[in-house]
């Protein structure tokens, strides 16, 4: 009995400790924006627009309630048990995306976007290069784009696999 209640002492003047789990997490921040666009290629003829783009190509634009998922991938930190500071991805995304795509014109105010066609699948590409840089904690694993909840395009960056 005098042995088991020693040991017991012992154990809790032992320092408290934090178990790492390893292991590739994926965490996803979702944010929102609303911005008008044309699908128009300029060095085609208005017949092969209307052809290709349809009402997508109406000259006074049209608009849509985009939904931006941006997936960033690494191992929690052992201190913390997170992979990245989440309100900083949030930051991240809306100082570079919404702030400069929110209420506006993709065609027309978005410099990152000069001269491309804002298809769902050129704006995935182009929201990449302007994020990736500046994801410090993990690696940018995917950038996933809502046209509308039934029309969405992913990029998972150069590097991946056609
Ligand atoms: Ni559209």
């Amino acid at each position: 009995m005098a042995k088991s209640a020693s040991t017991s002492r012992a154990a809790s003047r032992k320092r408290p400790s934090v178990r790492a789990l390893r292991g590739t997490v994926f965490v996803t921040r979702q944010v929102h924006f609303n911005a008008a666009h044309r699908l128009h290629n300029p060095t085609k003829s208005a017949a092969w627009n209307v052809e290709k783009f349809g009402l997508c190509n109406n000259p006074r634009w049209h608009g849509h309630n985009y939904v931006l998922e941006v997936t960033v991938a690494g191992e929690p930190d052992p201190e913390t048990g997170y992979l990245l500071d989440l309100g900083g991805l949030k930051g991240l995304l809306e100082e570079r995306i919404v702030r400069v795509c929110d209420h506006r014109n993709l065609n027309e105010e978005v410099p990152f976007l000069r001269d491309v066609i804002p298809s769902t699948e050129n704006l995935v590409i182009a929201f990449w290069h302007e994020l990736e840089p500046h994801i410090k904690n993990g690696r940018l694993h995917s950038v996933k784009l809502y046209e509308t909840p039934r029309n969405f395009a992913e990029y998972r960056g150069p590097a991946a696999a056609a």
